[in-house]
């Protein structure tokens, strides 16, 4: 454990990190927290394994390079998602850097908990899929994935073949496919009723509510896992409700923010099991896993939620 950490002092030195900045990344006051109650989950209809209902993203948030004051900053976002029930990582090699954050930080930090690493393949050709997803591997510091995804359903035909060879060989444990903001709805319902993935990755949110005509009630029918990206439409439900008070009744389903409001809201659709908000900041992270603990809000509460966000 000790030799451990060294290592991880000498790593994050090599980086050019400073050891107040790693002093502040194992700050008591973040890391010390300890899980007082129980997260939310919800099942993965495929397995029946239980999935924390907030996980996190990784878009634009872990693409930092080696930019060493960032990395001392993401180390406490991710204890501060760790700390309080969080496990599914979502990342993509669209994402620059971001898998190789992931990989340097998860491998590094101490946790007894597990952590689900999703990704996704986003090249053409079927060499060029495993190689990428080899790549991958490497860059998370993983022998095997939890999920992986075709990422907006680029060449899903050729990967399709290639993720249930590998999912039978042992190398990922779920597949998946993602869209986002509207994309290729009609064309991913094809995809969904027609062959047969574990997980689909969608944009959902009390703004942006496409998918539940179509994609939502079709994932519920076929036992199909469903990962919310955009939960906060990339930050902009905060524009909407800045300075605007939470409803009296937010206290009710356990919401103290608007950051809550927005991520409960969207994983209490009985279709959604996982939503995975992106941020850089640890108040900001803090702020969204109280979104994992607590209740949820009933059909009638979320048609509440609706019409107050309408309004404000
Ligand atoms: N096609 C696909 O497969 C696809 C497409 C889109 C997204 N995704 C995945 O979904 C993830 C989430 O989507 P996203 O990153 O586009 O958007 P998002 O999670 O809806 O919004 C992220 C933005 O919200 C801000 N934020 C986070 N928590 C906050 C809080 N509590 N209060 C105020 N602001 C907050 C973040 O800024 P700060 O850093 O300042 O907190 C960031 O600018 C991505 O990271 C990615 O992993 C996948």
């Amino acid at each position: 454990m000790k030799s451990d950490r060294r290592q991880f002092i000498r790593e994050l030195l090599h980086w050019g990190i400073a050891t107040s900045a790693l002093g502040a990344s194992f700050s008591p006051a973040i890391l010390a927290q300890t899980i007082k109650q129980t997260p939310i989950t919800k099942a993965i209809p495929a397995s029946g394994e239980l999935l924390p209902v907030i996980g996190m993203g990784t878009s634009r948030t872990f693409d930092i390079g080696a930019d060493a004051a960032m990395l001392a900053q993401l180390a406490q976002v991710l204890n501060a998602f760790l700390d309080n029930g969080g496990s599914l990582i979502d990342s993509s090699p669209m994402y620059g850097s971001a898998e190789e954050t992931v990989g340097y930080l998860t491998s590094n930090l101490k946790t007894e908990q597990k952590i689900f690493t999703a990704t996704k393949v986003w090249t053409s050709g079927h060499q060029e899929g495993i190689d990428q997803m080899q790549a991958s591997m490497r860059k998370m510091r993983v022998d095997r994935f939890d999920l992986m995804q075709i990422h907006n359903l680029v060449d899903w035909q050729t990967h399709l073949k290639t993720l249930n060879a590998w999912k039978a060989e042992g190398k990922i444990r779920y597949t998946g496919i993602t869209t986002s903001h509207g994309r290729d709805h009609d064309e991913l319902a094809g995809i969904l009723r027609k062959h047969k993935f574990d997980f689909v990755q969608l944009s959902y949110n009390i703004e942006d509510r496409a998918v539940e005509r179509q994609l939502l009630p079709l994932a519920q029918d076929r036992g199909i896992a469903v990962l919310v990206n955009r939960p906060f439409q990339r930050g902009g439900l905060f524009g909407s409700t800045r300075g605007k008070p939470l409803p009296s009744w937010a206290a009710e389903i356990g919401c103290r923010s608007w950051g809550q409001f927005f991520l409960k809201y969207a994983v209490s659709h009985p279709a959604v099991t996982c939503a995975i908000p992106a941020t850089s900041k640890v108040h900001h992270m803090l702020d969204n896993m109280g979104a994992n603990f607590g209740g949820l809000p009933d059909s009638k509460m979320r048609s509440e939620m609706e019409a107050y966000f309408q309004q404000v």
